[in-house]
């Protein structure tokens, strides 16, 4: 029997469909899982609504939800949940991050792959994110556990809750700490030749975990989804991904521990990748996809089968120059939390492909300048400061631009003071200005009305313009040999 008419067989699907299914999949790797009866509940609700359209015998009709009851039952038995149309089973039941939560909990949010909105001047309520992603808060506890385990005081990020939200970081800190090492995995999505600052966040952040923890770091360039996203040709997307390499490659990471790949490249030089590509391919439907995605029917197939294309470097065996073969190394993700559904999917392959759920660190948004309510975004050139503007562009971005807390007047300032938490200048100042005492003092100062608004964008300039300019220049050193260097599949200095 094909594997099309084993999932076609009318109403006895549930019957013989796990046998079936079984032969189907054909590698041994897991059979009824959540998953699998999930897709069987989704499947055979779709059933029950075309044999009602289809004005079908009666007693068809109530055959077919006899088996959908049943399904319901064996679905919570398996997974404690109830089944929820468009919401996969296991930690990824929560609401597609592109719908509105089932609960109506913070309706107004949106965060996905494309989309970042909220209404709220603060910004994107990520206590509330945290319940609707089903991931977990990082707390006092994780982050003196990260101080202990590293030996390294904590990252400011991590210090101010910028990294604010984790998957499985204990168990990664339980492995490390038995000498079980691990590697990172980050990416840029290239649809432009210059970054902007917020992209500057999850690199930063990688640059300390593989310097505090001492291992590999694989960087994936999706060339490849923005051809796919975008109006751009395949040599343009291929040839921003080698500029975007350089602003990677200047924020210091050490070429003997890093590699970073263009999908355009590195898929079609490496079989063990594309192996696990297609792996995942198999175990994820399109119900699924757009579930997790909102992908609709009149989406490109490259989209639809994108997600395994991100998924594929969470899993060690698709570095075999770096890991010799090895499937079960675990990889930690450090990115902001609009890429999640990647790895919400991806977590739930894992398993039932033989290899380990990948790790991850998320961060907030760094906010665009007009204020909290979206974040910093190439799309929108006003919206952002890129790594290639100059001190001046930088002066009159934010004096034009940048969201302002403060009163309308000095006299309404002094005597009531600002709100820092709508204002962009002191929100950026918390990711770039490390000083802590000096971001209280000045927080302190803006609260009561001793800063004005046009001394706290000073004070901010100041502080972005060097790293900025050190940024460029670290940058302009970095050669087109470098970058190959960098992008050559090859061992790293790591013994596995
Ligand atoms: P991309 O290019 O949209 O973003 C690259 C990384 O930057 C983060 N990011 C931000 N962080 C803070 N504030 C912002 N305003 C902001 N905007 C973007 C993103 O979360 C991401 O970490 N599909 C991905 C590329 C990718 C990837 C990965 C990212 C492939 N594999 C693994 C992270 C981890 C993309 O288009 O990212």
């Amino acid at each position: 029997m094909s594997c099309r008419q084993c999932v076609c067989v009318k109403n006895i699907r549930y019957l013989v469909g796990v046998k079936k299914m079984t032969d189907c999949q054909g590698d041994g790797e897991g059979t009824n899982s959540p998953m699998e009866v999930y897709e069987k509940l989704t499947a055979q609700g779709e059933e029950v609504r075309a044999l009602k359209t289809a004005k079908a015998e009666k007693a068809e009709i109530d055959a077919a939800v006899q088996l959908l009851l049943k399904l319901k039952v064996d679905y919570k038995q398996l997974t404690g949940q109830d089944y929820k149309a468009g919401c996969p089973p296991s930690e990824t039941c929560v609401a597609p991050d592109n719908r509105p939560s089932a609960d109506g909990a913070n309706d107004e949010d949106t965060v996905d792959p494309w989309n970042v909105s909220t209404s709220n001047a603060k910004g994107v309520d990520y206590d509330k994110l945290i319940v609707r992603f089903g991931s977990s808060k990082i707390d006092q506890e994780l982050v003196d556990r990260i101080e202990k385990v590293s030996g390294q005081k904590p990252h400011h990020f991590l210090r101010r809750g910028i990294f604010f939200s984790h998957r499985d970081m204990h168990q990664v800190l339980d492995a490390y700490e038995k000498h079980k090492s691990f590697y990172l995995y980050t990416g840029r999505g290239p649809s432009s030749d210059s970054m902007h600052v917020g992209h500057l966040i999850p690199f930063i952040f990688t640059k300390w975990l593989q310097d505090v923890f001492d291992i590999p770091l694989v960087i994936q360039l999706t060339d490849d989804e923005k051809y796919l996203w975008k109006d751009l040709t395949l040599e343009e997307c291929h040839r921003y991904a080698v500029e975007n390499a350089k602003d990677i490659i200047a924020c210091g990471f050490d070429v003997n521990k890093t590699f970073i790949f263009s999908d355009l490249e590195y898929m079609g030089a490496s079989p063990e990748f594309y192996r696990n590509v297609v792996k995942i391919q198999k175990h994820v439907t399109f119900n699924q996809v757009k579930g997790i995605f909102g992908f609709t029917d009149s989406d490109c197939i490259g989209k639809i089968s994108f997600p395994a294309i991100q998924a594929a470097p969470s899993f060690s065996n698709s570095f075999p120059q770096i890991f010799k073969g090895r499937k079960d190394i675990q990889c930690l993700i450090p990115c902001a939390i609009d890429q999640d559904p990647y790895f919400r999917m991806t977590r739930d392959v894992a398993p039932r492909i033989g290899h380990p759920k990948p790790a991850l660190l998320h961060s907030t948004f760094f906010p665009a300048l007009q204020g909290a309510q979206t974040k910093m975004s190439a799309s929108d050139a006003n919206s952002s400061i890129f790594l290639t503007d100059t001190p001046k562009q930088i002066k009159n971005k934010v004096n034009k631009h940048a969201f302002s807390g403060g009163k309308d007047t000095v006299e309404e300032h002094r005597k009531y003071g600002g709100n820092p938490d709508v204002d962009v200048a002191f929100m950026y100042l918390t990711f770039f200005l490390e000083d802590d005492e000096q971001l209280e003092k000045i927080r302190q100062d803006y609260i009561s009305g001793a800063l004005l608004t046009g001394e706290l964008k000073k004070l901010l300039i100041e502080t972005l313009q060097p790293i900025i300019s050190q940024h460029r220049e670290q940058r302009k050193k970095v050669t087109d040999e470098r970058v190959k260097h960098f992008m050559t599949p090859r061992p790293l200095n790591f013994n596995f």
